[in-house]
């Protein structure tokens, strides 16, 4: 039997799961095995990742019997929730407090949460900056998951807290590319002014927390940021501009209008980016780039994403 230290990943079809995944299996000999954990063993992704050499396994993290099943065994796990599958920081909470509860009972010797921070540290639900969205959140898919790391520290279990960035891949899936402006020209809407927004390519994510596992226990009880870069608005747009081959302008917007903007979840992430805006020294500080580079030495850097990834995204 295969002495390896096995780790489950929450997500494992997904873009921080996914990442993980990938970077335990393209290194053999460092020790780690990978249990993917999927709703869907049968999914077209869940057999990719089986054929690449991962063990598959079912789970649900509203199950927490399937959990705890699939934490047996094993000796660390990733853990992630997905907001924008429900909206709900209430069921964000209880998906989280299932997984600390999983990982206490397996027993596991090394955790990593994907958390963010808890805004409401920053903006009291009674400072009126920005609206309170939900009843009792400021930024509520950033409130549920900083809520959330209590549940980890208060059952003891060994966990790594790691503040995740934006990532650059919302330019491709989550809407967030540049529009046509109506001029000829493109416009990238990010409602920061000048303010530098962390961003990362979101696979990086997975490969920093593999270089958290392999740190052994130095990051157990630590909370952690990674990034690739911090960027502003014209960073960003200038470096569009130079992978597309068209002019992109920041559209630097106030939050407020997005915040109005209508789609679903953009009261929040105009509250989240309004939150990176008017703390920015504080978000950013918590995202080293040098320790992010340290964990996992290939990061990329935003032109290093778009040199992969420029024609994938939307223009319309
Ligand atoms: N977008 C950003 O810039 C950004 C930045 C920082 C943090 N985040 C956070 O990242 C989180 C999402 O992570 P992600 O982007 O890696 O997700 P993702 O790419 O959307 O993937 C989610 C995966 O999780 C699995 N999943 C969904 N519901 C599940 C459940 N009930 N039980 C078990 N597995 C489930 C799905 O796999 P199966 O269908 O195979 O089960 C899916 O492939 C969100 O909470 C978001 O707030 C996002």
């Amino acid at each position: 039997m295969s002495d390896k230290k096995i780790i489950a990943v929450v997500g494992a079809t997904g873009a921080q799961g996914g990442g993980l995944v990938r970077a335990i299996l393209s290194d053999p000999a460092g020790g780690f095995a990978v249990r993917a954990l999927t709703r869907n063993v049968d999914s077209a992704k869940a057999r990719e990742l089986a054929e690449l050499g991962a063990e598959v396994v079912a789970a649900d993290v509203d199950d927490p019997a399937s959990l705890e099943r699939a934490f047996a065994g094993a000796w660390g796990a990733f853990c992630v929730t997905f907001f924008w599958e429900h909206f709900s920081p209430e069921k964000e909470r209880v998906q989280a407090r299932a997984m600390a509860e999983a990982a206490k009972r397996a027993g596991l010797q090394h955790v990593i949460w994907s958390t963010l921070e808890d805004t409401r540290r920053w903006v009291p639900l009674d400072d009126d900056r920005m609206p309170t969205l939900m009843g009792s959140y400021k930024v509520p898919h950033f409130d549920a998951k900083g809520e959330s790391d209590h549940f980890f520290a208060e059952l003891g279990v060994p966990t790594t807290f790691l503040l995740t960035s934006f990532y650059w891949d919302n330019l491709i899936h989550f809407g967030m590319g540049p529009k046509p402006a109506g001029d000829g020209t493109l416009a990238f809407t990010l409602p920061m002014g000048s303010a530098k927004l962390p961003g990362i390519a979101a696979r990086d994510i997975g490969r920093c927390a593999y270089g958290i596992f392999k740190r052994g226990g130095e990051l157990i009880g630590k909370t952690v940021g990674i990034a690739g870069e911090h960027l502003s608005g014209e960073e960003m747009a200038a470096a569009l501009s130079q992978a597309l081959g068209e002019t992109v302008r920041h559209n630097a917007v106030e939050p407020a209008v997005y915040r109005g903007f209508g789609f679903p979840g953009a009261e929040d992430l105009g509250n989240m980016f309004q939150f990176k805006r008017d703390f920015e020294a504080d978000f950013r500080g918590a995202r080293d780039l040098s320790f992010s580079r340290s964990l996992n030495p290939e990061l990329q850097s935003f032109k290093g994403w778009l040199a992969d990834n420029a024609a994938r995204i939307p223009r319309g």
